[in-house]
């Protein structure tokens, strides 16, 4: 299969200036009728490729004759235009298509009873032959004719500018979008839903429409997501100075979704776990989920569509950018720490693992089989990272003012990430020319820290070295420029002013070189250093802190982010130190020390409910297993388990006093509330290990008034395997069968239970009525759970945890092979696992490598693995 490189970029030879869609929709079969003005840009130029999927065509017609100088094969159509003298003619292209039988969810298809489109990243070309490339900015018109009781509301972007009646009990609606587009962000929606609507004023005074569809019966839960979106709206105006541009913002909830959302110009399409919630049906987890979601695509309408991206390559520019927008809105709206603490645990499970994996890449990729593929960790979170490097590097004024020159600049372009850093230098004056190797380098840096105390002199040193390791995408590594924060404290917890030569320096370090040292001096006692405060760079740290320096950071750092780092690293060494201890069959043991610092975290739990709830939340496995080299998976759980139980054994009576001290009688989504129920509930995650579980969980589960509550009894039981397991299992299914988006929480905790017989339950689970195959949320939620958080089961000796997913990929290859690509995941990442187990993940990947039909998505995954 033909790879793309970054490399062989060509500006393109034609491009479209305006194009009118004619949709006559119907499930079983739907006409398209293409008309684009096209442009030639190069003068040279005789032949026109056009990307599609081998449709059958009636005609093409240019300049409104009927024409034949084509050539079509699988992927494309080439127009051979010798004889046509012309530097701009249209083209009428009518392509049949079958939205009900279009599993892959990319392209036009049928989501419940209505039609939607997803056309990034190269899913137009399944509409219709296009120039589908982000660079190919085109106004677009469309034309929706449909049943006019199936189908009562027709949608697409911009604005409605003519509707009418037809015979039949046909109607249509006529759509303008006045923004040139690439025809990634073409949208299409017809079907019958209910609709909230808002208004929102801009900061110039305009008043945009806000309209919010979702499927009939589920108004009570599109409040949020609604008010989430005016929030949005207001942030991006007043931190960035970003007003919406359009008369009309439409969000279309759907149940068939590949990925969260998509920003759609004037017409985000959401997949409807990122719209609905309500207390009865949404955890607070959920909530936050949505709102952050809801601005991210929302963003988009200025970092992705005002400015676009040249090409693919580039996705990082308009998604590590916009990653970066919402985290920070997050912040800014709820609460800044415990927003860093959680994005830095998602990358550095997620995304470490990507890069010590075969899949490998830098934010800005160089090679590419399926663009699908790189909708990544790497290219969204790590990509915001180092947007947050520059914005740490620059300070937010210096940014802001980068912002400004890089819309300014771009504004209705196609743009690089050089045109990005470009601007950020041009505004700052600030020299990038070593930043900028983030972009094409691969792997996590590690840093090397030792110190040096000079009793005499009064002098701290910190030598700083740094390496990349090689990655699979990449032999050969160079120093990269990172921003290392820090604080040094006195023993008593007294932060020590950074000075030199009696000048105060910043609290940044700028890390450039293989090895430095920084001086720090006038400092009276030997400092216990706090190193990459806020994780100040995407990268992982060598230093050698005893336990006591780690406590003392635990209780004295005034950063968010390195008290609960220190802990992570405080109960990573504890398992570590015990698994030796399992692997030799000796007895386990908890340091006292740590569990003293742990009641003394959960006394003052006061002074940050939330932060304290962060702290004490034990690694799940999978977090565990990230930090090994060679992962043992019956060991990380055995000694996960002892440590659970050890902590809530000896800290019951203060878990419990916690436990009951707070109390919640009214479900409140604020951030105050929010953070006691998740303290509450990770006191009761441990209480559960303890003789009261059985009672508590019981009892929590029944007075629970929300979803939060409700789950987290649930997960418990489950985990705990108390004996109310069963019947408050079967009490929920039985109270949410009706309801697919609910029941994923389910079919997730029936998929991680700690039962040696897991598999059979999940293989059962399939066939339950609320399970449906076609539905990416129902597959992730049982499959994608098992495969991903159920360590021990899915890595079983015996290969039954590969067979497993070999078979779901099999038959997901050809249904919907973007979904398939996600979920192959754990299997390509085999190179951390005993040779026994390796042996039996290869030849699961080979199996898979050997059907006809392999999809590309699947075959870039396998072929990289094997390699
Ligand atoms: N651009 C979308 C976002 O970041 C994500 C996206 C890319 C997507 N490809 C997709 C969503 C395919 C659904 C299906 O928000
Ligand atoms: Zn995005």
């Amino acid at each position: 299969m033909q790879a793309k490189y970054r490399k062989d970029y060509k500006a393109p030879d034609f491009t479209v200036t305006d194009i009118h869609l004619d949709f006559q929709l119907d499930p079983q079969k739907t006409v398209v009728t293409a008309t684009s003005q096209y442009q030639r840009l190069n003068p040279e130029s005789t032949k026109l490729h056009l990307n599609g999927h081998s449709f059958q065509f009636s005609s093409i017609k240019l300049n409104g004759q009927d024409f034949n100088h084509y050539q079509q094969d699988k992927e494309s159509l080439v127009l051979d235009l010798s004889s046509v003298n012309a530097e701009e003619f249209s083209l009428e292209i009518v392509t049949n298509l079958k939205p009900s039988e279009n599993t892959s969810l990319q392209g036009l298809y049928q989501s419940g009873d209505g039609l939607c489109t997803q056309c990034e990243a190269e899913g137009f070309r399944q509409i219709t032959y296009m120039l589908d490339r982000p660079d190919v900015l085109a106004r677009y018109t469309t034309k929706i004719t449909a049943d006019k009781l199936k189908y009562p509301y027709l949608l697409s972007n911009g604005n409605r500018i003519a509707s009418g009646e037809l015979e039949n009990n046909k109607h249509w609606v006529e759509w303008n979008d006045p923004f040139p587009k690439p025809s990634y962000l073409f949208a299409l929606v017809a079907g019958d839903f209910d609709l909230l609507s808002d208004k929102f004023i801009t900061k110039s005074g305009r008043e945009v429409n806000l309209e919010l569809y979702v499927d009939k019966g589920n108004l009570d839960r599109a409040d949020w997501a609604m008010q989430s979106l005016k929030t949005s709206m207001k942030w991006d105006e007043e931190r960035f100075g970003l007003e919406y541009d359009l008369d009309i913002y439409m969000i279309v909830a759907v149940d068939f979704f590949n990925m969260g959302a998509m920003e759609n110009k004037g017409l985000n399409i959401f997949n409807s776990k990122y719209v609905l919630a309500n207390s009865q049906t949404a955890t607070d987890d959920d909530y936050l989920g949505i709102e952050s979601v809801i601005a991210h695509e929302y963003f988009h309408n200025w970092t992705g569509n005002r400015v676009t991206c040249r090409d693919w390559f580039q996705l990082s520019l308009k998604e590590g950018l916009t990653v970066f927008r919402d985290q920070e809105f997050s912040s800014d709206v709820g609460s800044r720490g415990v927003n860093r603490i959680n994005n830095v645990k998602f990358l550095r499970t997620s995304q470490f693992a990507e890069d010590a994996g075969p899949m490998s890449h830098p934010i800005r990729p160089e090679k590419v089989i399926e663009m699908n593929n790189f909708y990544t960790v790497t290219v969204y979170e790590k990509g915001a990272e180092v947007i947050r490097m520059l914005h740490t590097l620059l300070g937010e004024e210096k940014f802001q003012a980068g912002m400004k020159v890089y819309i300014n600049e771009n504004d209705g372009k196609a743009a690089t990430c050089d045109d990005f850093v470009n601007a950020m230098e041009k505004a700052s004056g600030i020299d990038l020319t070593q930043f900028r190797r983030w972009y094409s380098q691969s792997g996590t840096p590690k840093l090397t820290i030792t110190d040096k105390y000079d009793e005499k002199n009064h002098i701290y040193k910190l030598t700083v070295s740094q390496m990349t390791p090689v990655t699979a995408d990449q032999m050969e590594k160079v120093n990269l420029h990172i921003p290392l924060k820090i604080a040094l404290y006195d023993d008593k917890g007294i932060t020590q002013t950074l000075l030199r030569d009696g000048e105060q320096i910043s609290d940044v370090l700028h890390i450039t070189q293989t090895e430095e040292t920084f001086e720090f001096h006038n400092i009276y006692t030997k400092p216990i250093p706090a190193l990459l405060c806020d994780f100040s760079a995407p990268v992982k740290l060598d230093y050698e802190y005893s336990t006591s320096q780690l406590i003392k950071l635990l209780q004295f750092a005034k950063n968010d982010f390195v008290r609960w780092d220190v802990t992570q690293m405080l109960f990573t060494e504890e398992l570590r130190r015990n698994l030796i201890n399992y692997q030799q069959n000796v007895v386990l043991d908890f340091s006292p020390e740590i569990l003293n610092a742990l009641s003394k975290v959960l006394e003052n739990y006061q002074q940050d409910p939330a932060l304290t709830a962060l702290i004490l939340m034990l690694p799940k496995e999978t977090e565990f297993a990230e930090s090994f080299k060679t992962i043992d998976p019956d060991g990380i759980s055995f000694v996960r388990h002892f440590m659970v139980q050890t902590i809530a054994d000896n800290l019951k009576s203060l878990l419990l006093q916690i436990y009951n001290g707070i109390n919640l009688d009214e479900y409140r989504v604020t951030q105050e509330d929010i953070a006691l129920r998740s303290l509450r509930n990770v006191c009761l995650s441990y209480l559960a290990y303890t003789n009261l579980g059985n009672t508590l969980v019981n009892k929590h589960y029944s007075y629970s008034n929300n979803m939060t509550d409700t789950l987290a009894a649930l997960n418990c039981a489950t985990k705990a395997m108390l004996p109310c397991r069963d019947s408050l299992l079967k009490d929920f299914e039985e109270k949410w069968q009706h309801d697919g988006l609910v029941m994923d929480k389910w079919f997730a905790i029936q998929a991680t239970r700690p039962d040696e017989d897991v598999l059979v339950q999940v293989n059962h689970l399939m066939d339950h009525s609320s399970f449906n195959f076609n539905n990416p949320n129902r597959v992730r939620s049982l499959i994608g759970s098992f495969a991903s958080h159920n360590l021990k089961a899915f890595h079983n000796i015996d290969g039954s945890g590969y067979r497993f997913l070999t078979d779901i990929l099999l038959k997901l290859n050809e249904k919907n092979p973007q979904v398939a690509s996600r979920l192959i995941e754990p299997l390509i990442h085999f190179s951390r696992f005993s040779a026994q187990r390796q042996t039996l993940m290869k030849r699961a990947l080979e199996r898979i490598s050997a059907v006809e039909n392999l999809s590309k998505d699947l075959f870039e995954k396998i072929e990289k693995a094997l390699q």
